[in-house]
């Protein structure tokens, strides 16, 4: 593995996530392939589950961390080439990108979209320059258009807790005040589509009208704007918001009987819940779910450190760090 952004990085998901598994027996059992290199951690956003579970995964590993806020503490960043920065921004990606190279073995870097241009969040410039420019392996965690360290700890989650061998995973939208990124949603969808290629679980996406997720991390799922149909049988409901990617950034309908709580979990195979969190208790998920049984949301961030873990001591080895 020599950078880590999305599912095509990984060679064999059934592998990696056994991987994972193992080193969640025996997290410390690694300690000395870190030989205390330096992972670097730039935030463009805010963070809580992403920033600590990766720290945490570094130290399990030996490993030294070193975290900026760019967007708070960092300069501010220009991303455009040939530009006369006579404007607001202050530093360069291209000078900002090297130097942190300089100082970090590996670098990790969350960059989110800005929900009004496609063309440019989908391209994923920030992460690609930052990967051309840095010339070090890079984490994404969390991107314009996929969240590969949540999806892997999805991953695990669900095989840690599945009781038959193929079971039915939902992927459902949810109600949200605010316009969010697919890229929760995207990653998860090319996780699994990628897993049921497998033979490891059935793959469903329900919807409402219009927002269809970009067809390549969806293509092979069973999609429905009929989210009672989708739940029949479910043994897990992924819940998350996405702002329409059609027309762009948009929020189209309030999701008026759209949240996911105990009544809808009647209609499905006392499935598990999941959510990547932060979460709108009420508005996204019913507290109901939230502080009943069923409820894995803290499982998923506990499974963070383990895939952050993984991918880490993957880079370290592929890399030859
Ligand atoms: N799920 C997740 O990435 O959480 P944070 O945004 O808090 O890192």
């Amino acid at each position: 593995m020599k950078h880590f952004t999305s599912i095509h990085d990984v060679p064999n998901l059934d592998a990696l996530v056994n991987e994972a598994l193992k080193i969640k027996k025996d997290p410390l059992g690694f300690v000395d392939i870190g030989g205390q290199k330096t992972l670097g951690l730039v935030f463009l956003n805010p963070s809580l589950r992403t920033r600590m579970s990766t720290q945490k995964a570094a130290m399990n590993l030996g490993m030294n961390t070193m975290v900026i806020n760019m967007d708070k503490e960092g300069w501010r960043l220009e991303m455009n080439d040939d530009v006369i920065m006579d404007g607001q921004t202050v530093e360069h990606i291209k000078e900002a990108a090297a130097v942190l190279g300089q100082y970090c073995d590996i670098l990790g870097l969350r960059c989110f979209p800005n929900l009004k241009d496609k063309h440019e969040d989908y391209s994923e410039e920030v992460l690609n320059k930052f990967i051309k420019y840095s010339g070090v392996p890079v984490v994404s965690l969390e991107s314009a258009t996929r969240h590969p360290l949540q999806s892997f700890a999805d991953i695990i989650t669900i095989k840690e807790h599945a009781t038959k061998p193929k079971p039915k995973v939902v992927l459902t939208w949810a109600p949200h005040i605010k316009p969010l990124p697919q890229a929760v949603s995207n990653s998860f969808s090319e996780w699994m589509v990628k897993a049921q290629e497998m033979d490891m679980v059935d793959f469903v996406i329900t919807h409402p009208e219009d927002y269809e997720l970009a067809e390549e991390f969806t293509l092979g799922a069973t999609i429905t704007t009929n989210q009672n149909e989708a739940l029949s049988g479910a043994d897990f409901v992924y819940v998350k918001n996405w702002s329409s990617y059609n027309q762009y950034g948009e929020i189209l309908t309030d999701g008026n009987g759209w949240m996911m709580d105990n009544a809808k979990l009647k209609l499905t195979d006392n499935a598990k819940v999941m959510h990547c969190l932060p979460v709108r208790r009420g508005l996204e998920l019913g507290n109901d779910i939230l502080d009943g049984q069923n409820s894995l949301v803290v499982h998923e961030a506990a499974n963070r450190v383990y895939s952050a873990q993984t991918v880490l001591k993957k880079l370290i080895e592929g890399n030859k760090l």
